[in-house]
């Protein structure tokens, strides 16, 4: 028996379905795929029956400039050494404020917690204190964390919760026109995601227009356009991700990668939100530890000066490249969608996901960690070399099907 199959099998009576969320590896991906890893090194990880990945999830997002990245350690076990928690917070939130305010065009102000769900959640708080109103609009399929409003899964949530999240579709200005209409009047705010990610599906980049549109509507409502930018933020932009449409938020929700996977998330906000921020209640016990925020700092210190967005657009762009080569020759009709630094990758005419899961399924046996129907993540970590090395993988892999 691998020690993979006898932890799951000891995991089976002491966890409920053997393991939950996303990093259940029973319903969410092929079989074969570890339920454990062992170790984390640059892009790579070991299961803990020694084998091998080059890794295309990054942990789902956090890791962005390498597992075990020596310098961001180094900070984190810096500021660890000296205080971590206490009774009040140490100077480092001040210095990781002031960073996010001179590199998010928008931002006048942080708040920083735990989880991206504690920010995208704190935004529609103080969203709701601030307008006195009640509704915020979410665009149907999307996810903004594993809490009944952000991600409506109906199990163990009456549907009563859901009354004043009422949805519209993404990249659809008539749609989310319609539903700030039926709003009006007690509109506090549009949730919108750097992009389209909903997992499952073909990725969609965000129409221009409808960035500006909602933009529009919530200065009109007098409501606040609330950024989620917790799963692409620091991968497409060092600012916020619609900034290259000159569209900014009021709000935006920040986590996974902006400590390279120290426990940190972050809320921005613009000067008319500052005092709501400043009258709700928002806490939690361990959203003051200051050895993720020094890691944080070194984060976007590493980040500004390898320039982060390009490179990982580029290291995408040879693997996606690769990809599209391979699959024709091989006689195949892949779909990449997204931004080549978050790439999904998906096969035409796959409804049942048989060819993506027997594909990946392939890839994972020559060394390659990639995901059927979720996107997935370039890192600093990742060279050109690495990608090139992944790309012979999977070009056994298409050889298998
Ligand atoms: C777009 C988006 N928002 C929010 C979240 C929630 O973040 P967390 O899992 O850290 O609570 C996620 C997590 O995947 C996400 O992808």
């Amino acid at each position: 028996m691998s020690r993979n199959d006898e932890l799951k099998a000891r995991a089976e009576a002491v966890i409920p379905g053997g393991m939950y969320g996303h990093m259940s590896t029973y319903r969410m991906l092929p079989e074969g795929y570890p339920q454990y890893f062992e170790r984390a090194d640059g892009c790579r990880l070991w299961d803990v029956d020694g084998n091998e990945y080059i890794d295309f999830m990054c942990s789902y997002g956090p890791m962005i400039a390498g597992y075990a990245n020596p310098r961001v350690r180094a900070a984190a076990d810096a500021q660890r050494n000296q205080i971590d928690i206490a009774n009040a917070p140490a100077a480092v939130i001040v210095d990781l404020a002031e960073k996010m305010m001179s590199q998010i065009s928008h931002a006048e102000w942080a708040i920083f917690a735990k989880n991206g769900n504690d920010a995208t959640t704190a935004c529609n708080m103080i969203a709701r204190g601030r307008t006195g109103k009640r509704k915020i609009l979410v665009a149907q399929g999307a996810y903004h964390g594993s809490q009944p409003w952000a991600a409506r899964r109906t199990k163990g949530t009456p549907d009563e919760d859901y009354v004043h999240f009422p949805t519209y579709t993404f990249n659809d200005i008539e749609s989310v026109t319609q539903a700030v209409a039926q709003a009006s009047g007690d509109l506090a705010g549009i949730v919108v995601s750097a992009f389209r990610h909903d997992a499952g599906f073909h990725q969609e980049l965000t129409d221009p227009d409808f960035a500006r549109a909602v933009r529009a509507l919530c200065d009109k409502e007098d409501a606040a356009l609330i950024l989620d930018d917790v799963r692409a933020g620091m991968r497409l932009s060092l600012d916020a991700s619609w900034s290259e449409f000159g569209v900014q938020p009021d709000l935006s929700a920040w986590g996974k990668a902006i400590a390279n996977g120290e426990p940190i998330a972050a809320v921005l906000g613009s000067e008319p939100w500052r005092e709501a921020a400043s009258k709700t209640f928002m806490t939690g016990s361990f959203w003051y530890q200051a050895a993720p925020m020094a890691a944080s700092l070194e984060t976007l210190a590493i980040l500004n000066e390898e320039n982060a967005p390009a490179r990982l657009e580029a290291l995408g762009q040879r693997f996606r490249d690769g990809i599209y080569e391979q699959a024709q020759r091989h006689g195949h009709s892949v779909l990449q969608s997204g931004p080549a630094a978050m790439p999904t990758l998906m096969f035409e005419d796959d409804k049942d996901s048989r060819l993506g899961f027997a594909f990946c399924q392939a890839a994972l046996k020559e060394g390659v960690y990639l995901h059927p129907w979720h996107n997935m993540f370039l890192s600093l970590a990742h060279s050109e070399a690495d990608i090139d090395q992944a790309l012979e993988g999977t070009d056994r892999a298409f050889g298998t099907l």
